[in-house]
């Protein structure tokens, strides 16, 4: 990886993502996450590039880029799913910049453009290299962080044992569906397998120890 390109991406990923904050979504720690998650999702990307034998400077920069979308306002959750193609357009001129091939670019930012909800208006193929950007992503989104962070946001701590136990409940079946997505390469999804059984047994001990938590039946 040469790191003059490394250092360009990453700057341009933060000068314009911290450009939002203020956005009627967007407080400063919000935005610093996204650049986080961002750097995080680069790597994954990197090591499943260097698993599979494709180039780990192109797949990084494309991974560190893959959420550039979210430089505009978007007026709900549902209008924000097209962050990725909005991405797409964004990051194309400022990967012909870098001195990429106009095929190079064109996977790169057909990747960026079908990471959220697997559609592109612009034709592509759906080449590993390109569905590793949406698994690196999708990786990253399932590791120890948002185990807190979902919890949190469920309010979990102040959810009654019995909800407790049924929220674990819930959560370990839809792991268990989670478990057989496909994915674009074999590296990605040994990462995967990886991370959901890291999750499931977090949950599975959590609902053991709810379970022990009220008096013993006979
Ligand atoms: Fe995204
Ligand atoms: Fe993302």
């Amino acid at each position: 990886m040469r790191e003059e390109i490394i250092k360009k991406a990453a700057d341009f990923l933060q000068t314009e993502l911290r450009k939002t904050v203020g956005f009627t979504d967007r407080t400063e720690r919000m935005v610093e996450y996204r650049i986080e998650h961002s750097f995080r999702v680069a790597r994954i990307a990197r090591e499943i590039a260097k698993g599979e034998g494709f180039d780990e400077e192109r797949m990084y920069v494309a991974a560190l880029l893959h959420d550039i979308g979210y430089t505009v306002q978007y007026e709900s959750a549902e209008d924000a799913s097209r962050h990725g193609r909005v991405g797409a357009e964004i990051a194309r001129p400022f990967f012909k910049e870098l001195g990429y091939t106009d095929a190079e670019v064109e996977e790169m930012c057909y990747g960026i453009a079908i990471h959220v909800d697997d559609t592109s208006d612009f034709s592509g193929e759906r080449t590993p290299f390109a569905l590793t950007v949406g698994d690196a992503d999708n990786i990253d989104r399932f590791d120890a962080y948002r185990i807190y962070e979902g919890l949190e946001f469920m309010k979990f701590s102040e959810m009654p044992l019995a909800e407790q136990i049924d929220f674990t409940d819930k959560r370990i079946s839809k792991l268990k569906q989670f478990r057989e997505y496909p994915y674009g390469t074999k590296t990605a999804d040994n990462m995967w397998h990886e991370k959901v059984d890291f999750q499931l047994e977090y949950f599975n001990r959590l609902k053991n120890q709810l379970e022990s938590s009220s008096i013993a039946t006979i």
